[in-house]
């Protein structure tokens, strides 16, 4: 089989997290390296979450931190939503390994160039990390094979009125990395926001992971509930994250459409609005349009299936 070999830009945050319990269960990826970038949470906290989630999942590859911030503008982060360690209420072990010492810009190239235009990136964070990278290495663009994001939407936001939140925090970043001239794969609200989770799914996976990984059921019980509290409007988990590296591990779980992606960087209204022309003769990216739920929520049950018990590595790692 052949495999995908990804770098998994990242700024965990719950979704972010239960996307690579999925990574982790496919068995056509190969991760290279995980980057992490400053979004859901400060780049503190982002950076003791990716570390802690890699060696949960027994992943020893590279972790390399990037942004702290914004290319630009002023840090925003989704405390609101994720809580204040970026994880809820998860009590995700210590990391023992350190931080990989290159800068995640660095390490994208280096991995781009050893790959010789096979790396693919799958990008779930702001896209400031791979902007930087862009802007630093002018030939990146003709190393990579393909970006996956998460971000975006083709209609309304869910930060300020048209603004995706990975988009908004930094449109300058996700307009760099449009223009690049890389193969994107665009996974926005449109089609993420109907994988939310109903009450019965809800029960599903809680006898999925029974009451040793409870862990798992508690940490999607603190995002429903955040969500309510917070009254973003919806009474549903939406798994953003997961379905963009659902699409990588199986393209059957999206249609997808060509079109030319701008992003609006202005302040006002619709700072970090995706507009998506889908009679472009010019595309440079595809768009997600429909999802199979069926099949991605098959996808989803199965890495909760395969997803680790952190007792034991809690003790494990002798915490
Ligand atoms: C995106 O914003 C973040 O809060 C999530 O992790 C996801 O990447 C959804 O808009
Ligand atoms: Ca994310």
């Amino acid at each position: 089989m052949t495999k995908h070999k990804i770098i998994l830009d990242t700024d965990p945050g719950i979704d972010d997290f239960f996307a690579m319990l999925l990574a982790a269960d496919a068995q056509n990826l190969e991760l290279r390296g995980v980057t992490a970038v400053a979004g859901n949470q400060v780049m503190e906290k982002i950076a003791n979450n990716a570390r802690g989630i890699a060696q949960l999942l027994g992943w020893d590859c590279p972790v390399s931190l990037g942004a702290d911030r914004p290319l630009l503008i002023p840090q925003i982060t989704a405390s609101q939503v994720h809580g204040d360690t970026g994880l809820g209420n998860f009590p995700l072990p210590a990391p023992q390994k350190d931080a990989d010492k290159r800068l995640a810009w660095d390490f994208i190239y280096e991995e781009a160039t050893a790959l010789d235009g096979e790396l693919e990136i799958l990008a779930i964070g702001p896209l400031t990390n791979l902007a930087v990278a862009f802007l630093r290495y002018p030939d990146l663009p003709q190393k990579l094979r393909r970006i996956v994001l998460m971000g975006g939407a083709t209609e309304w936001g869910n930060r300020g009125a048209y603004g995706e939140f990975n988009f908004y925090v930094d449109p300058h970043a996700a307009e760099i990395v449009f223009a690049s001239g890389v193969p994107i794969d665009m996974v926005g609200l449109n089609v993420t926001m109907q994988t939310g989770i109903s009450d019965e799914e809800f029960d599903d996976i809680a006898r999925t992971v029974g009451d040793s990984r409870k862990v798992y059921s508690e940490l999607l019980e603190f995002y429903r509930n955040i969500y309510c509290v917070n009254d973003l409007g919806f009474r549903i988990v939406a798994m953003h994250d997961s379905l963009a590296a659902a699409f990588l591990t199986d393209e059957r779980v999206l249609e997808m459409r060509k079109a030319k992606v701008q992003i609006d960087c202005s302040t006002g209204l619709c700072r970090g609005r995706s507009i998506a022309d889908f009679k472009s003769e010019s595309p440079n990216a595809r768009v997600a349009v429909a999802v199979d739920r069926p099949r991605f929520w098959d996808m989803v049950m199965h890495s909760l299936q395969n997803a680790p018990d952190v007792r034991v590595q809690s003790s494990a790692s002798g915490k």
